[in-house]
């Protein structure tokens, strides 16, 4: 007869470890490290809010960073700020991300870029029948032509870069591109958008030594958050509240060490992580271990989420009850 102890370490050790060495073998791509100390690290929208922060820690760790936006008044306030604080000068170009020209002539004279983040975005939450057709074409030309402008513009001159070292372009969605929220029709589907442009994009530019990161930042407290809770419907904030709140630097630090550790998915709370693993789907993965955690926890992390969809449409339904008395 075998021996009972047989069985359980079969079960709770061997069958982890042959995983963990097959999860091991067979994720791709490859980790990597991208160093941020002497490189082009060019911002979009880091003017304001989570872009600002970014461009703060990514100058204190040594980068030459520059920055985009439209208004170059608020450019210059955030320039100011940064050499106030750190004694570093940063670049600044004022460019509307949904003017390819525009765009193409600030990356121009700005030089290549090794790491490139794309973070601006707009949001004007509201239904879908309360909105205008205007206000989605705004939402999907800056949020998702706006990155194909910058990344087009930015692409020939990364893959041609003198020094070979890892290049990254980071892309920040929302957690509202991982699940549709009440109110952000347009925006997720601005945002989701960006996962399938990182998800293809990053095979196309592996042989270039390019790393796509995919960043998913919560609420986060920023001037842009303060101007959409002016016109967020109630209900909105009651479902998103599920995930808490940040502050600008915290998204910013989880964001730089996601680029710099080359991680495709950054979630950044750990709400997010969950819901990076209940969406993992074919994403890419490069750490085994995350693999291992996402192949052993995505059973239970589903009945989370149908527990989170179970609290949601609960939500609307009083809601609805309410307005209509
Ligand atoms: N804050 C949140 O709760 C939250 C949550 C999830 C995801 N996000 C995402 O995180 C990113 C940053 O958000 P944030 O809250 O930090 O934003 P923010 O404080 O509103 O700052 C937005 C930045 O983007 C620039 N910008 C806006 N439209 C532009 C355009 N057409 N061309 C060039 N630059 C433009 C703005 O400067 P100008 O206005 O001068 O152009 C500003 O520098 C966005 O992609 C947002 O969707 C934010």
């Amino acid at each position: 007869m075998a021996h009972p102890y047989l069985g359980f370490l079969s079960l709770f050790i061997l069958v982890p470890l042959a995983l963990l060495l097959l999860l091991y073998i067979i994720v791709r791509p490859r980790p990597v490290k991208i160093p941020i100390k002497n490189r082009h690290v060019f911002i979009t929208g880091g003017s304001s809010g989570i872009g600002l922060a970014l461009a703060h820690q990514a100058a204190v760790e040594g980068a030459r960073v520059s920055i985009l936006a439209r208004s170059l008044d608020k450019l210059e306030e955030a320039r100011n700020l940064i050499r106030l604080s750190t004694g570093i000068d940063v670049a600044v170009f004022s460019a509307d991300v949904r003017d390819y020209d525009a765009v193409k002539r600030a990356v121009d004279e700005a030089g290549p870029i090794d790491v490139l983040v794309v973070n601006q975005g707009v949001v004007v939450p509201k239904e879908l029948d309360k909105q205008e057709l205007s206000e989605v074409k705004f939402m999907l030309d800056v949020n998702l032509m706006g990155n194909f402008h910058m990344i087009k513009a930015a692409l020939p001159a990364m893959k041609n870069r003198r020094d070979r070292a890892p290049a990254s372009i980071a892309i920040v969605a929302s957690q509202a591109a991982q699940v549709g929220i009440y109110g952000y029709t347009a925006y997720s589907a601005s945002k989701f958008g960006l996962r399938g442009l990182a998800e293809a994009l990053q095979q196309e530019v592996i042989a270039d030594n390019i790393h796509v990161s995919l960043i998913f930042p919560p609420d986060t407290d920023t001037p842009g958050l303060m101007e959409e809770n002016k016109t967020k419907p109630q209900i909105t904030s009651i479902i998103a509240s599920s995930s808490g709140s940040m502050k600008a630097e915290e998204v910013a630090r989880k964001a730089l060490n996601g680029i710099k550790s080359g991680s495709f998915n950054v979630p950044c709370n750990f709400e997010g992580l969950l819901l990076s693993i209940a969406t993992a789907g074919l994403s890419p993965q490069r750490s085994f271990l995350m693999a291992f955690i996402e192949v052993s926890t995505i059973g239970i992390i589903r009945i989370a989420a149908l527990c989170f969809q179970w609290t949601w449409y609960g939500a609307i339904e009083k809601w609805h009850a309410r307005k209509t008395g």
